[in-house]
């Protein structure tokens, strides 16, 4: 690979910049793991961190952390990736971390740089990459969130340009890698019959509910920088309506699908304070490192429009929060009703009409809701709902996934400079602009206050859980 990257050679060493912090702890030694066993990681990896830990402390660590995770451990693959667990302790703004990092990297040429540390050390150690020569043919994987808002995106995307070529940046998004989210790409450019409704003709609006029934647990500290808004909406939400709202793209290089994508962010009209309700769960302000008058969200509801040929007038609805009913996520695309009530019940005011509905957790579905007679005299009907997938197996844990691709040179599953900073304009202005946060009950909904952003269009829909996880 040269300096431009335009040579896709897979990585020959995986840096794990973090290596003793909780996302390594809980997610990426897992991932680590399932890679060796599949056989996509057989080149060493080299854990750098602060702690003054020895190496046999960081296969500790490491064995821990596989065995919590509940896999069945094959001891042959546990020693495969334990024997090239490596470690480089170190204060990032010190030059002398990156040259002990440049000896323990030894003979690989063209390193993969992961950097699962705070957003605020992002550029440090790009910069102690770069000075040390060490980003050079190599790749960077960023963890979210990328900036925490517009102009602290666009340094962070300055920083890395100067050190990287854009194609060798990585910037995660996990839901990216999720099958579920893969899906919707997949099923609405792999059918002709979803094409000629999926507009402003027939479609009256969407909505998406990312739902969470835990708290912030001991992620204060993290939560008060971010909040719900900049934690999974501008990022997870936002590239789900992406996903539902984009043209179709050329061709299926990813370069091509990143245009379309930007497209969509380049199209949502900026919000404002009106457009949102924010709101805190009871006893958020009693969380560990949370300030006891903390404004920060908990929930946060929004009217979006995407000012497209296609999507003109069409509200988006998102929500997400946490300490709500059940943990689940679910898009809930509205047809309009049809355009004379033949009989009493066609045109249901306030219910639901048609509808297309795609659950993204816990299950996987997909679900397209129709009125059928009910048998009888009478023209009355039911809405039912015609099932096209419940569950998909054998999906990946998206942290494999996504590490697989960076280290190969794969981009489609992480976003692009230009849509990352075009999604962080939408919500630019009401990051800094907005009303107080709305107390809301734990275990509640949220505030009713975000009823009032539906206007017209009827309720909120809670997506249900059975008690086996899955949709009722
Ligand atoms: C993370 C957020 O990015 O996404 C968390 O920081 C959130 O607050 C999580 O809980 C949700 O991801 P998932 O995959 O559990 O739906």
């Amino acid at each position: 690979m040269t300096k431009h990257g335009d040579h896709p050679a897979p990585s020959d060493a995986l840096v794990l910049f973090g290596v003793t912090g909780d996302l390594a702890h809980k997610m990426i030694f897992p991932a680590l793991y399932a890679m060796v066993k599949n056989g996509e990681l057989t080149a060493p990896v080299i854990g750098v961190a602060r702690p003054a830990m020895t190496a046999a402390e960081i296969r500790g660590r490491a064995t821990d952390s596989i065995e919590q995770s509940g896999v069945a451990v094959d001891r042959r693959v546990l020693k495969r990736l334990l024997s090239s667990l490596h470690y480089v302790s170190g204060d990032y703004n010190d030059p002398a971390t990156f040259t002990a990092l440049k000896q323990a990297l030894g003979k690989a040429k063209f390193p993969a740089h992961y950097l699962a540390i705070p957003p605020s050390l992002f550029a440090t150690v790009i910069e102690g990459l770069s000075a040390a020569g060490l980003a050079e043919n190599a790749r960077v994987i960023v963890e979210k969130p990328f900036g925490r808002d517009l102009s602290s995106a666009r340094r962070l995307n300055a920083v890395a340009r100067a050190a990287f070529p854009e194609d060798s940046i990585f910037r995660i998004d996990h839901y990216l890698g999720k099958e579920e989210i893969m899906n919707i790409l997949y099923f609405r450019f792999a059918n002709s019959f979803l094409e000629p409704i999926w507009n402003r003709n027939y479609v009256s609006s969407v909505q998406i509910t990312l739902a969470e029934r835990f708290g912030v647990a001991d992620r204060g500290g993290f939560y008060e920088t971010a909040g719900c808004l900049r934690d999974v909406i501008q990022n997870h939400v936002f590239q789900i309506v992406a996903l539902l709202a984009m043209e179709p793209p050329v061709d299926r290089t990813y370069g091509a699908v990143h245009t379309e994508k930007a497209k969509v962010f380049e199209a949502m009209r900026p919000l404002t304070s009106r457009d949102l309700v924010r709101g805190q769960y009871a006893g958020y302000r009693k969380t560990l490192d949370v300030a006891r008058d903390s404004d920060v969200e908990t929930y946060c509801a929004m009217r979006l429009f995407i000012d497209s040929w296609r999507w003109e007038g069409v509200p988006w609805y998102l929500r997400s929060g946490k300490c709500l009913p059940e943990t689940a996520a679910e898009v809930i695309v509205e047809l309009k009703p049809p355009p004379a009530a033949l009989f009493g019940d066609s045109n249901p005011t306030g219910g639901l009409s048609n509808y297309l509905r795609f659950r993204l957790s816990p299950n996987a579905g997909i679900a397209l809701a129709a009125r059928v007679k009910r048998p009888g005299k009478e023209f009355v009907g039911e809405q039912c709902e015609l099932y096209l997938v419940d569950e998909l197996l054998g999906a990946e844990p998206p942290y494999e996934r996504l590490l697989s691709d960076a280290m190969a040179g794969d981009g489609a599953l992480f976003t692009r400079e230009d849509a990352v900073e075009a999604a962080w304009v939408v919500v630019d202005k009401v990051l800094k602009r907005h009303a107080r946060v709305i107390p809301y009950k734990r275990g509640s909904w949220g505030p009713t206050e975000a009823n009032a952003l539906l206007a017209h269009h009827g309720e909120w829909h809670n997506p249900m859980i059975d008690r086996n996880g899955k949709s009722k």
